[in-house]
């Protein structure tokens, strides 16, 4: 048994529109129910046993799932780990066992990690290919200066065989320690902490703010989580 869901919403969640959109969609004649177009968008149905059809598309309730998680400190981004707690333990939901973490996140860096069993997305978000933006609030031990701004913003040489891209960093408060925000297109292991250290400071917080066009809800305190908007999912698979 399943808890009933409007047909509207069981539309929206799985990313084939806003909620207003889908409702214009269903009033057309676009969807199907087990056979037959309803044009009623409250209609309740079982989300698990009805067979739901966008014009010829079929529609599976939750065969993919995905979940924002604010990441506390001290949890690491993993499935599972000998020692220490996992980020996907910290996502209750019984029925799957295929979620996974989208990239890393050090154990002590908190904020944005996705959290889905879709793997083609997450491929394409990782993918070295894709440069996908991913914007990072920091507090560095020390002042920041122009010209580190500038170094960010020709690339670091981290490694014999790699420099960054450029970084674009925004000096949001500067005082013992200042307050930065960075932008970068890569995810190398420790690479914020790394191209900071390459010019002599030292990261004491690091938190992610977003990744490509999912950005933290900052309502969700740390260790918290919820399920992306149908509209979030579809911006992240770049089909808005
Ligand atoms: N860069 C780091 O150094 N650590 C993270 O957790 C993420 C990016």
């Amino acid at each position: 048994m399943s808890t009933p869901v409007r047909l509207d919403k069981y539309l929206a969640d799985m990313g084939i529109g806003t909620r207003s959109k889908v409702k214009e969609y269903i009033r057309k004649g676009r969807v199907k129910v087990d056979g037959k177009v309803i044009k009623e968008p409250d209609l309740k149905l079982n989300a698990l046993n009805s067979q739901v059809y966008f014009d010829s598309q079929k529609i599976e309730y939750e065969a993919v799932k995905y979940y924002m998680l604010n990441k506390p400190a001290g949890v690491v981004s993993a499935t599972v780990d000998s020692n220490c707690k996992t980020a996907v333990e910290l996502i209750e939901d019984g029925k799957r066992k295929d979620l996974f973490p989208v990239g890393r996140l050090d154990k002590d860096t908190e904020g944005l990690l996705l959290i889905t069993n879709d793997g083609a997305l997450a491929h394409r978000l990782l993918s070295p290919k894709w440069h996908v933006e991913k914007v990072y609030y920091a507090r560095i031990r020390g002042r920041i200066t122009e010209e580190d701004i500038k170094k960010f913003e020709t690339g670091l040489k981290l490694e014999e065989n790699f420099t960054t891209l450029p970084a674009r960093l925004t000096i949001l408060g500067a005082g013992e320690e200042s307050v930065v925000e960075i932008t970068i297109y890569e995810g190398k292991f420790h690479q914020i902490k790394r191209m900071f250290e390459a010019v002599g400071k030292e990261v004491v917080y690091l938190k992610r703010l977003s990744m490509g066009d999912l950005r933290l809800d900052e309502t969700l305190p740390p260790g918290n989580y919820r399920r992306l908007t149908g509209e979030e999912i579809r911006r992240l698979k770049g089909n808005e």
